[in-house]
């Protein structure tokens, strides 16, 4: 069986570090490994518009924004077809096939569904399109016969409600999809990184994102100001390193090399975390720290979005190529699809006997 990775991203903003740990760098990794003999990036702008139907200009205006992160962070177009969801119109197709072998309270109990609604206030009046959106995202993986989803850890649930999809299909009209598998980033710290106030997840609305295209001033600026732990006020205080965001980040991001390029004094984090438990290590010498191995990790990232930026068109023809490429498969999927349903009257003619 081939190796087949689909993952994706909605539109509805640049991408920021807590996007780059937590599926971002782990797709560069598994498209650079080899194993995998088609890796399809999709830009989910049909999705973001099951919530934004009231402001397409905004998922139009972060297309470009999208596809420059990731060729900024090393998906490379000779291995990986990016492309665009709502130019494949096949999954929509889909989609509606699939929504036969969903009941609405499945749907209800899924919980990213149900935060989802919950954060937008959208309990009285939700969406249909978007209350579907898991089925959608069903079709998108299926379509191309994905094994491997790369994603966050919150979109778990939808990997989970995509497996019931595929058996049921399956067992319904026999063997045609392929069941996927979640492959979740190895370090506990890159699952959800939060935002620089502490708040539990990076998002664009809080406003306490550090974006992959921020300036190097911007990046220093917002480390800086990082929440860390409330109670650690003075330099001799002892302090808590679980749940603090700035040591969280290290975990996230530092690499052993890193101490003794920037903090010679210690040999590793735990020595510095030991420190900090202890008492008479600052904050301020912590984030001096944390914004190296961040200038670090992001300044290649920002140099090869800038090289991007010059070429504008061609980042235009690899999505238009790709989107093409894409679809083909997706119709080659829904052709079987078709068949097994029996719906697929033109074929032959079958159905005049
Ligand atoms: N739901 C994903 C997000 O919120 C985007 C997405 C759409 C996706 N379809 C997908 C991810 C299929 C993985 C597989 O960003």
């Amino acid at each position: 069986m081939k190796k087949i990775i689909l993952t994706g991203d909605r539109p509805t903003g640049r991408l920021h570090v807590g996007h780059y740990v937590g599926s971002l760098s782990e797709r560069v990794n598994l498209q650079n490994s080899g194993l995998y003999d088609e890796i399809y990036i999709m830009i989910a702008d049909a999705q973001a518009l099951t919530d934004n139907a009231e402001h397409p200009e905004k998922i139009r205006q972060n297309i470009l924004q999208v596809a420059l992160d990731y060729l900024a962070c090393g998906i490379d177009p000779e291995k990986s077809t990016i492309f665009i969801q709502s130019m494949v119109p096949e999954l929509t197709e889909l989609t509606f096939y699939y929504m036969n072998l969903v009941t609405v309270s499945r749907v209800q109990r899924n919980p990213t569904v149900k935060s989802e609604i919950q954060q937008r206030n959208f309990e009285a009046s939700i969406p249909v399109g978007f209350f579907c959106y898991p089925i959608s995202q069903a079709a998108d993986i299926t379509a191309f016969h994905a094994t491997a989803v790369p994603v966050g850890e919150d979109q778990l649930p939808m990997l989970e409600q995509c497996k019931e999809i595929v058996h049921k299909f399956n067992s319904i009209y026999g063997e045609t999809l392929t069941e996927p598998e979640i492959i979740l980033p190895s370090n506990k710290a890159c699952l959800r990184l939060p935002g620089i106030d502490g708040k539990a997840k990076m998002s664009k609305s809080l406003g306490n994102c550090i974006y992959l295209s921020d300036e190097e001033d911007e990046v220093k600026k917002k480390v800086m100001s990082m929440f860390t732990d409330p109670n650690h006020l003075r330099v001799q205080d002892p302090g808590n390193v679980d749940g603090n965001p700035v040591f969280i980040y290290l975990d996230a991001f530092c690499k052993p090399e890193y101490f003794p390029e920037f903090l010679p004094e210690y040999q590793n984090l735990d020595e510095l975390k030991d420190h900090y438990r202890r008492g008479g290590l600052g904050d301020v010498k912590v984030k001096k720290f944390l914004n190296k191995v961040l200038q670090a990790e992001l300044s290649p990232i920002r140099e090869r979005r800038k090289k991007w930026e010059q070429h504008l068109p061609d980042v235009y023809d690899i999505l238009k190529e790709g989107s093409k490429t894409a679809e083909s498969k997706a119709a080659q999927t829904l052709h079987d699809v078709r068949s097994a349903m029996k719906i697929n009257y033109f074929d032959d003619n079958s159905l005049l006997k």
